[in-house]
């Protein structure tokens, strides 16, 4: 395959970006889309050109690092699948392909296609963890009887890998569907409950601090997500908040 690509370029935060056409060729169908582009670097190395620089990590959907933007669309055409899952048999031979950055106020472009995600962790930072007692008196995690209906939306909740798309696809740039997962995945479980109000008050807080808009229900975070987090997760979020707001007299 031979493809024309549109890549946002900027050489550091305070400097402007722009978009920049490379022609790529002999592209295989069944290359991922960060191997396309792996062969465009190597080209423009090789040309004593500077790289484009993206993100990524494992390559198989779970680290949560790869973020493209892709024809206007976090991550590409397909649902449910992240850019490194992505593969060059979705386009076309001769197709033009538009890359970008995450686009939004809590997350600033540090180097062309890579941005700076730390909100995030300090998110998780504020909350989103239990406390748990390991002076040699840890109980097996298995004595806790756990509803098999409450682990299974904790388990899908947990399967948030963090990547921002739900950030990115969201004209308000609200982080509700992340920090809703992290939320759910510790206050559906025995374990998460006793820090509950703490917790949902503290990230909620943190996520306002960072820049994050709000939610006004549209709902394409879900469609973007990789994961398919659920909005319900958002509902549960906001009835946390509300109880702890009354309960904590916030
Ligand atoms: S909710 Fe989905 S889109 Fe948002 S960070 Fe988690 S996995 Fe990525
Ligand atoms: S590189 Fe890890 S999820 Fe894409």
């Amino acid at each position: 395959m031979n493809l024309k690509l549109k890549i946002w370029r900027q050489n550091k935060p305070s400097e402007k970006g722009k978009m920049v056409t490379y022609n790529v060729s002999d592209i295989s169908p069944d290359m991922s889309f960060l191997e396309m582009l792996d062969v465009l670097n190597e080209d423009l190395i090789s040309n004593n050109k500077l790289p484009v620089a993206f993100d990524h990590d494992c390559r198989e959907g779970i680290c949560g690092m790869c973020s493209l933007y892709i024809n206007g669309q976090p991550h590409g055409p397909n649902r449910a699948v992240t850019t490194c899952q992505l593969h060059m048999r979705e386009f076309n031979d001769g197709e033009t392909i538009y890359i970008e950055p995450w686009r939004a106020k809590a997350f600033p472009v540090i180097k062309d296609l890579v941005v700076d995600r730390s909100a995030f962790d300090r998110i998780i930072q504020s909350g989103g963890y239990i406390s748990v007692n390991t002076s040699g008196n840890t109980q097996d995690a298995n004595l806790t009887p756990v509803p098999k209906e409450d682990a299974d939306m904790a388990f899908d909740a947990a399967t948030c890998i963090g990547c921002g798309a739900c950030v990115a696809s969201c004209k308000n740039s609200s982080a509700m569907l992340f920090v809703s997962a992290k939320v759910s995945q510790l206050s559906l479980l025995p374990q998460g409950k006793v820090e509950k109000s703490e917790r949902v008050l503290n990230m909620i807080d943190q996520m306002d601090l960072e820049g994050f808009g709000n939610c006004t229900n549209t709902g394409a975070c879900e469609v973007e997500c990789p994961k398919e987090i659920s909005l319900e997760n958002i509902a549960r979020m906001n009835r946390e908040y509300l109880s702890a707001s009354i309960k904590l007299k916030k």
